[in-house]
């Protein structure tokens, strides 16, 4: 059985490997995203390490000047059709677009610490010189990254970084992004025209954002694009800046194993460690919800906190920002009617509190199970040696794509009639963490 699964794992991401870089899936998305490629390279790392060297490479190969790496590098597929493409992004106009690489303008969630250490505790025991090498080629690029997050998106020095698009967060329609959003009315803006791409299957359609949701999109977008990616112009004018409990969660944990790779190969890391306590530290004090033992969202541009219940406000466990008093207020958050870890109608994880008004179980990231989620809450849990919560999740996890295949998102509603598999089909990085799930040791 887990031969087979991991058998069919591997074939779906060699057939979305391009030669280059790994799409995140056949049709809808053709070139190479940021977070994505993290998930990917961990799962080659198990089978084929130069394929996991080639993603990373390929993906830093988009890294601007000033450390942003980009949510998008464009690969060169002609006929693919999607938006928005380079035209739109106008990227190139901004002063620190490399030169050798067609990228979008925004970053995403920075995996790339944690992922290169995991892979090297994988590749090392095969390799222990090329995949040193490969941490020392890669550590710079990624502490840059961080730089820029440190430099360009803390404005208040506290060790948080706001993101400026629901694009960047990763969680594209997130309930969290919902107050902000409303806040920009398309019917009093100008909003430029563009056709959608992502609507074609008509199955997949149906969960997709709305089209009120793309155009606030499309407004940011131009917005940024006006401003030529000035960081502190946009940060100036944009009605989004979300310090994203989520986001920060990834940035804590590999900021954890840049350090411990600088310590590997004899980089200086005294920086990093002083990044990181103060994030820690501003985590908890800004964005733990006492009340409600979960961290929060801040709406940077209103001053004020984002109480929604999604499971981005559990993230934080990855990086072992909570205290273990803390932790276990997040893991009740869990066994409760919020995320129904205890009873035994739903697969764990829904994104959006299972109470919530508005949670509809197919519909992206408002409900529905995400691999990398689990494969994140997963992690946190055995930090704080949770191993029953974290067995749950994570034979959850392999029994959706089990009995579903290697789909993008699933309804987490056990009784349903539906089929759970939701989105598109033979997604990589669903691919690639059930890889890393069965390969663990
Ligand atoms: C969707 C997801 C995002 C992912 C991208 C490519 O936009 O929301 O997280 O990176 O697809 O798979």
């Amino acid at each position: 059985m887990k031969e087979k699964l991991l058998e069919t794992a591997k074939s779906v991401l060699l057939k979305n490997w391009t030669g280059t870089f790994t799409k995140p899936a056949p049709n809808l998305y053709p070139h190479q995203w940021n977070w994505d490629a993290g998930f990917i390279a961990l799962g080659y790392a198990h089978f084929d390490w130069p394929k996991a060297k080639q993603e990373l490479r390929s993906l830093f190969k988009g890294q601007w000047s000033n450390g942003m790496l980009p949510q998008i590098v464009f690969g060169k597929e002609k006929d693919a059709h999607y938006f928005p493409g380079p035209d739109f992004w106008k990227a190139h106009e901004a002063y620190a677009h490399p030169k050798n690489a067609v990228t979008s303008g925004i970053s995403m969630p920075p995996v790339h610490g944690f992922i290169l250490w995991r892979i090297f505790q994988i590749a090392s025991k095969n390799d222990l010189k090329d995949s040193r090498a490969f941490l020392e080629e890669m550590f710079p690029k990624v502490k840059k990254l961080h730089e820029y997050f440190y430099q360009y998106r803390d404005p208040k020095n506290e060790g948080l970084v706001y993101i400026r698009h629901p694009w960047e967060g990763g969680t594209d329609n997130s309930p969290i992004w919902d107050t902000v959003l409303r806040g920009i009315n398309p019917a009093e803006l100008e909003i430029p025209s563009y056709k959608r791409q992502d609507l074609q299957n008509p199955e997949a359609a149906k969960h997709r954002p709305t089209d009120l949701d793309y155009d606030r999109y499309v407004y940011l977008v131009d917005l940024f694009r006006r401003h030529q990616y000035d960081d502190d112009a946009i940060y100036k004018e944009c009605p989004f800046l979300i310090q994203d409990p989520l986001f920060n969660a990834t940035l804590v944990w590999s900021n954890e194993c840049l350090i411990k790779i600088g310590q590997e190969i004899g980089a200086e890391v005294a920086e990093i460690i002083h990044w990181n306590e103060l994030s820690i530290y501003s985590f908890n004090e800004k964005l733990w919800d006492e009340d409600r033992g979960i961290y929060n969202a801040y709406d940077l541009r209103n001053e004020q906190l984002i109480p929604v219940f999604t499971n981005s406000g559990l993230m934080p466990l990855i990086g072992e920002v909570p205290t273990q008093e803390q932790a276990e207020e997040i893991l009740l958050k869990l066994e409760s009617p919020h995320f129904g870890g205890k009873d035994d109608q739903y697969f764990l994880c829904p994104t959006y509190s299972l109470q919530s008004e508005n949670i509809d179980f197919q519909k992206y990231w408002r409900g529905p199970i995400w691999i990398n989620m689990n494969w994140l809450l997963y992690q946190g849990l055995l930090r704080y040696d949770m191993e029953d919560m974290a067995a749950k999740v994570k034979a959850d996890t392999l029994q959706l794509i089990e009995e579903y295949g290697f789909y993008e998102y699933f309804d987490p509603r056990k009784s349903s009639t539906n089929n759970l598999a939701c989105g598109t089909n033979q997604f990589s990085w669903t691919a690639a963490l059930c890889i890393d799930l069965l390969m663990e040791a």
